[in-house]
């Protein structure tokens, strides 16, 4: 049995609340529990975009802006324990430790932003360090990191597979350009490398891609990890 952390960014599973993906999502996520210890970090979506412009109009901080995108996250969090029904554990763990004592439990553990700063990203890449997870995964729009911007750039490539160290000198360069919409903060990528625990980048809107992944099939997806190690198998 692997345990494994998934960092579900918003955008996949609440592109806006009404059209949520929670149903399509549920059934994969309790199959794949049957077989793995399984930890969900949700991250805010379209919905955390709308609350922090609010917030952000009516002359809030960065700091407030961050607290109410946290709200909307842990909400996303409770939404989807609501789909898992009895396969979840029924809180939204407010921190990493409390996460750790609910996993106590047996059941699919999820949970939502921590502190302000950063993104759902980092919360499960920080996640993945303490419950010592075989694998980290985050399930995102895109199929992997690539050179650049492939909406923006139509030759860039996807990298298959990259090194810890590679990945933070790549994220460092790009969160110099003005407006970059980067696959995964720095502060993610930095844990991720200390870590050394293996992370893979993929598309999660279609929630069979998480599941053929995991059995072994080849998806399309960007493998970070320590030159010579490979996750796959997962036992
Ligand atoms: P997300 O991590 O979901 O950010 O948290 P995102 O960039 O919108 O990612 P997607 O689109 O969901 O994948 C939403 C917002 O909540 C705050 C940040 O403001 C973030 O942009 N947040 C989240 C925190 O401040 N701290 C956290 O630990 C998590």
């Amino acid at each position: 049995m692997a345990t494994i952390v998934l960092s579900l960014g918003g955008s996949v599973l609440f592109p806006s609340i009404e059209s949520h993906n929670l149903k399509r999502y549920a059934p994969s996520l309790t199959g794949i529990a049957q077989k793995h210890r399984l930890f969900v970090v949700v991250g805010g979506g379209g919905e955390a975009r709308k609350y922090i412009t609010v917030a952000r109009d009516c002359g809030a901080d960065d700091a407030t802006a961050d607290e109410i995108g946290i709200r909307v996250t842990r909400l996303n969090a409770a939404l989807l324990i609501t789909a898992l029904g009895k396969e979840a554990w029924p809180g939204v763990p407010a921190d990493q430790t409390a996460a750790l004592e609910a996993a106590c439990s047996g059941k699919i553990v999820v949970m939502g932003g921590v502190t302000p700063g950063q993104t759902t990203d980092a919360v499960a890449a920080v996640l993945a360090e303490r419950v010592r997870a075989d694998l980290l995964i985050n399930l995102t729009s895109v199929d992997g990191i690539y050179s650049a911007d492939p909406r923006k750039t139509p030759g860039a490539q996807r990298f298959g597979r990259l090194e810890p160290g590679e990945l933070v000198r790549l994220i460092s360069q790009s969160q110099l350009a003005a407006g970059a919409n980067l696959v995964m903060d720095l502060v993610s990528v930095r844990v991720v490398e200390r870590s050394g625990i293996p992370l893979v980048v993929m598309d999660g809107r279609d929630p069979e891609s998480l599941v053929r992944l995991l059995s072994g099939e080849d998806v399309p997806a960007t493998l970070v990890s320590r030159s010579g190690t490979t996750p796959f198998p997962l036992r």
